[in-house]
């Protein structure tokens, strides 16, 4: 009987240690996200990821976000012509960030995944393949 709960005591450990190591590398991505963010991001789409309305979109619970393909284009390659966001008309140009691979998927991961926003980590292999598809 014993043998059993040492067992358990066992198995119980294994799955909240993998748990930890499955979650400490997305705490990871998510915090170098938002260092990224604090200087890329934070003078147009604000701390608070509300932007400013009529000049910059918000970044809270909107429609591109659940694209993390369009989200790459967006952030390397800039954006510019009319958009609607939450019934807002927004026509300013946002220019191309000039991030490596890592940092993208840092700030995607920490956009995603603030402000209320929740979304499965991209992994840094699915770049290649989001660049690829940005190809105008
Ligand atoms: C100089 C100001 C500025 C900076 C800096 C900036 N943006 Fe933007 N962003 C804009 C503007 C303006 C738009 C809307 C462009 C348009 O009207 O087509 C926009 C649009 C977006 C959108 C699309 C929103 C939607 O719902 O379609 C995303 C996502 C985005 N920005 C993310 C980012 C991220 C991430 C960063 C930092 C890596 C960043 N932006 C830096 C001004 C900025």
């Amino acid at each position: 009987m014993k043998k059993i709960f040492f067992l358990l005591a066992i198995i119980i450990v294994a799955i909240t240690a993998q748990s930890f190591y499955q979650t400490n590398p997305q705490n990871e991505s998510i915090k170098n996200g938002k260092s990224i963010y604090a200087t890329y991001c934070i003078t147009c789409h604000m701390e608070n990821g509300m932007g400013l309305e009529s000049a910059f979109p918000p970044l809270v619970k909107t429609g591109n976000l659940n694209d993390k393909n369009k989200l790459v284009k967006i952030i390397l390659q800039g954006m510019k012509g009319p958009i609607t966001v939450k019934g807002v008309p927004y026509n300013v140009e946002m220019a191309a960030i000039n991030i490596s691979d890592k940092e993208t998927v840092d700030v995607i991961n920490y956009i995603r995944n603030s402000w209320g926003n929740k979304a499965p980590l991209m992994k840094y292999s699915e770049m290649a393949l989001a660049k690829k598809d940005m190809v105008k």
